[in-house]
């Protein structure tokens, strides 16, 4: 038996309930509670550029409830920079972003951003935050990923997800060499976006992973049960995992 996979829970679908309303529940705070009560390993939340769910105040709330390390995700943006700078997450990872996406689409041009990223990993990382840098499992891109100076990857698992299961098998290899190259640079690999109950079968074979990211399923499956009961569920089936 490897070691333990970490779940980290997205909590940004529960500031898109708020917003639909724009009301002031139901509060991602009280979610993030209760993801912690639940045995979840950390809380990501992107404040993107739109504010279109997660708002500034929302982070620094999260950051100063300390009860799970935040995993920030964002843009590689001054303005948004300048706020993680400000708060200090214990992680951060960088993300493409485009105002019309519903979600994240692809994968960070690592290649064509290069000494940017470096230069904003390396400001980060002289705060005391450790950067993740979310991207496709591309040999090219994830060598660069490394020369950025970033110490992880979060592998973007939306294609393989989203496939028709017969679709998927290239995609789940394409996944497992990633992940071992990856490991092989001296890289962490984390994974996330689009993993469900039904898909985890299939993502629980890549090798070396050290924490998945999952949102949309947990909060869906939260409308039904409790929070708590659904990120339980989420460990217990990830409890299967062998690296
Ligand atoms: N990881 C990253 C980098 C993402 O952008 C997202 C979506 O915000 C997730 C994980 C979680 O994806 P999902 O909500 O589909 O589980």
């Amino acid at each position: 038996m490897g070691k333990k996979l970490k779940l980290g829970v997205n909590i940004d679908h529960v500031a898109t309930l708020r917003q639909a309303r724009g009301t002031v529940y139901p509060d991602p705070l009280d979610a993030a509670i209760i993801c912690a009560r639940a045995g979840a390993d950390g809380i990501t939340a992107h404040l993107r550029e739109d504010r279109r769910h997660i708002k500034d105040d929302d982070i620094y709330r999260l950051r100063e409830l300390q009860s799970l390390p935040l995993n920030l995700e964002m843009a590689n943006v001054e303005s948004i920079v300048e706020i993680a700078l400000n708060v200090c997450p214990a992680e951060v990872c960088l993300v493409p972003e485009k105002r019309q996406e519903l979600t994240t689409e692809g994968g960070l041009d690592v290649i064509a951003h290069l000494d940017s990223i470096k230069s904003t990993v390396q400001s980060l990382t002289e705060n005391g935050t450790q950067v993740s840098l979310f991207v496709d499992a591309d040999e090219m891109t994830i060598a660069a990923c490394k020369d950025t100076g970033a110490p992880v990857i979060e592998l973007h698992t939306g294609a393989y997800c989203d496939a028709e299961p017969n679709d998927r098998g290239a995609l789940l290899e394409q996944l497992i060499s990633g992940a071992e190259y990856a490991h092989s640079l001296g890289l962490k690999v984390n994974a996330g976006h689009g993993i469900n109950r039904d898909n985890l079968a299939g993502i629980l074979c890549i090798p070396f992973l050290d924490t998945l990211n999952i949102g949309h399923s947990i909060i869906c499956r939260s409308v039904f049960q409790s929070l708590e009961k659904a990120v339980e569920e989420m460990i217990e089936a990830m409890a299967a995992y062998d690296l």
